[in-house]
């Protein structure tokens, strides 16, 4: 093992009375702290001399307490660096580089009753993070914030990249718009969303802009914990961004913390290319170091699952066909009579899996409860984890499953009833354990249950992090849909391996807009992306989708091929059915490509537009390219230089036909081998949809 680790630090003191500033190692990020002449709290940020943002101010209010916004002095301000190599698991790379300087400013109020309260700015070369800390106070032992005010002055009227700031769903389009024209109060009330409140024209984060001078940033948050999701409030006049926090209708606050404790990172990302964004480490590196030590319990894998045939329409989560969602779904059709999760059809997935070298299965709508839990208040309770529907013999599908070399992927729909879910996570967890199952898929889809919650309050956030706690403890690894968003908790947490919140592939299954439009993931990687890994679901061959003629994959096929390299997640399914599979020499790239990455590099990209990213398989040695187009078809060039030198590379393409369109024709593909080494270039011509994969493997 090459393993490094290299950690130094050093500290100085820098303080001009109300005034300090810090630089990033190469000195191009520079973050200015300063009190105004009321001694409010201020920060500013350039990027070689340019104006990234302007002065803005930070601010806390609180329940019965006045508010913390001005009336400070610097009490003082310490700086250091620090720099380490730190290892992942799995990931898009195994080693890290995290190398910053910090400034820890300690504010005091100069008038009774003399509150302090800390600020930490890390500066790195890919952007910036910085967080408060609220120390011990005389006579307080618990802070209620009311509301967190930190603002983001931008410096010009960007083109944004933004999704609503829902405080209970993140599953929406993504919009382009200059920062003038954002009004996400425009996307309330989707048809299809189970849950969403838009209260704010505020926007959630990742929130990715490019300015006039082609340099992109990218704002969100890091280490989220024990606190709730910052959605930004928009003012379209005045080209500002301030957090605005998720907070619960039970209570009269937003956040409730124990003296003394830290808030999450808030975060700017920044680089002279798009591509810059998807390989910054920044949101992983403000996360603490991993505390649940060895995890080699999970390994990084593809999976199939009984799962798109439920969102075809063509079985049914229950048992009896007649309440579920696709009853919701379907307005209404109901006593189809075709339960999915049977075990002759978990054989037969299984099957599928083993023949192509694939190593887990999702099952869903094994258990009982699923005719009882959309759509109705009093569905706390009706899940149990733990009671299989009579045509699904768990133990069964384990053992063959084992025979065969594939493993079960466990899967809890909690219907958003988060207190149901907590009271049985022992009985949940031992039966995974028992069965020898490292992995669970959850989802919460609904209003959460306590009523006058949402998905992303402090609430919710203690839960996820409750069940992620509690998996681990059983050796298990969560995929959850419907989540909190990724904010780098992996890092700390490595059983975290993948979630939802976006819109994902099911969209395309059922959704009344048309589906995700082409240009979907071409935003996505620059935007939701740099969160976290996403269970998004690729590879559809049956792009028409005939059992849905109302909507379809708006896709090529080597588009969806791509997908496996252009979007991140330790577990990548193969969705579609197996007999969509049948006869497509393409499934011979699903079967190769990678799913953990000794590194990843992006070649090239636009938000948007188009991204080619490429990444060396851990172990083999192996590359896989995937690049994709939005609704314009274009053509690309790859240079090969990131290959090692003297290795002459065994390449399969797989790219788009001569006919291929995502409407028009969308499954026309054509499949090239070619030798290629260090030094080739080669150009492929995307079409409009489209998208080429490439494997080149060791020989
Ligand atoms: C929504 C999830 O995103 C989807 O993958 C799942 O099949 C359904 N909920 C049912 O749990
Ligand atoms: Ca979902």
């Amino acid at each position: 093992m090459l393993f490094t680790l290299m950690a130094s630090s050093t500290l100085w003191h820098c303080s001009q009375p109300g005034k300090t500033k810090i630089t990033s190692p190469d000195k191009r990020v520079v973050v200015l702290f300063e009190l105004s002449e009321t001694g409010e709290p201020t920060y500013s940020v350039t990027y070689e001399g340019q104006p990234v943002i302007k002065p803005s101010k930070m601010k806390f209010e609180l329940l019965n307490q006045p508010a913390l916004a001005a009336g400070f002095e610097i009490k003082d301000a310490q700086s250091s660096s620090f720099s380490e190599t730190w290892e992942m698991p799995w990931g898009e790379q195994r080693l890290v580089e995290n190398n910053y300087n910090q400034l820890a400013i300690t504010l005091v109020e100069q008038s009774e009753p003399k509150r302090s309260l800390m600020v930490y700015f890390k500066a790195y070369n890919d952007g910036i993070g910085f967080r408060y800390a609220f120390p011990e106070q005389a006579g307080t032992d618990t802070l209620f914030i009311t509301e967190e005010r930190t603002e983001f002055k931008l410096a010009g009227d960007h083109t944004a990249y933004w999704i609503p700031g829902d405080w209970d769903i993140y599953e929406h389009l993504y919009s382009q718009t200059k920062v003038s024209e954002i009004d996400a109060t425009q996307k309330r009330n989707h048809p299809d969303l189970a849950q969403t409140y838009i209260p704010e024209n505020a926007v959630n984060t990742p929130v990715t802009m490019k300015t006039e001078t082609g340099l992109y940033l990218s704002f969100h948050e890091a280490n989220l914990t024990n606190y709730s999701d910052m959605t930004l409030k928009v003012d379209p006049g005045q080209l500002s961004l301030v957090s605005n926090l998720v907070g619960s209708e039970r209570v009269n606050y937003k956040v409730k913390r124990a003296l003394p404790f830290e808030t999450p990172w808030r975060t700017i990302q920044i680089s002279e290319t798009a591509g810059g964004l998807i390989d910054s480490r920044l949101i992983v590196n403000l996360n603490e170091a991993n505390k649940l030590g060895d995890i080699s319990w999970f390994q990084p894998m593809k999976y199939v699952g009984i799962w798109w045939e439920m969102h075809l329409g063509l079985s049914t989560w229950d048992y009896e066909g007649s309440q579920s969602m696709n009853t919701f779904l379907e307005g209404g059709k109901s006593g189809t009579g075709r339960h999915g999760a049977t075990t002759e059809n978990a054989k037969r997935y299984i099957d599928f899996a083993a023949a192509n070298g694939i190593k887990g299965l999702l099952v869903e709508g094994w258990n009982t409860g699923w005719d009882h839990w959309i759509g109705f208040e009093d569905r706390e309770g009706v899940f149990d984890f733990v009671t299989p529907y009579p045509d699904y013999d768990i133990e069964e599908v384990v053992r063959y499953g084992k025979e065969k070399g594939v493993e079960l992927i466990m899967h809890h729909e909690t219907s958003a009833a988060p207190r149901a879910y907590e009271r049985q996570l022992d009985t949940a967890y031992n039966l995974m354990q028992s069965l020898g199952i490292h992995s669970v898929k959850t989802g919460y889809v609904g209003k959460i249950i306590p009523k006058g919650e949402y998905h992303h309050g402090q609430w919710m956030v203690n839960h996820y992090r409750k069940v992620l706690e509690h998996a681990a403890r059983k050796q298990v690894a969560v995929n959850a849909h419907e989540p909190i968003k990724a904010t780098g908790i992996r890092r700390t947490y490595p059983n975290a391996i993948s979630r939802e919140g976006l819109r994902g592939q099911e969209w395309n299954a059922w959704s009344s807009d048309g589906g995700n439009p082409p240009e979907h993931l071409s935003i996505v990687a620059f935007t939701r992306m740099l969160a976290g890994p996403i269970d998004f679901t690729p590879g559809v061959f049956e792009l028409t989708l005939k059992p849905k003629p109302q909507n379809k994959i708006n896709t090529t096929l080597a588009h969806q091929l791509a997908l496996y390299v252009v979007i991140y997640s330790p577990v990548q399914m193969a969705c579609d059915l197996p007999q969509n599979y049948e006869g497509h020499p393409a499934l011979q790239f699903i079967r190769d490509v990678g799913v953990n990455w000794e590194q990843s590099i992006t070649l090239d990209g636009e938000v948007g537009d188009f991204v080619t990213i490429a990444r060396e398989e851990r172990d083999t040695g192996n590359w896989f390219v995937g690049s994709i187009t939005d609704e314009n078809e274009r053509d690309i060039t790859i240079k090969f230089d990131f290959l090692p030198e003297g290795q002459v590379f065994n390449a399969q393409i797989y790219r788009d036909g001569a006919q291929a369109h995502f409407e028009k024709n969308p499954g026309d593909y054509e499949i090239e081998s070619a030798q290629i080494q260090k030094g080739d270039a080669k150009t492929f011509h995307l079409a409009a949809g489209g998208g080429v994969a490439i494997s080149l493997m060791r020989n």
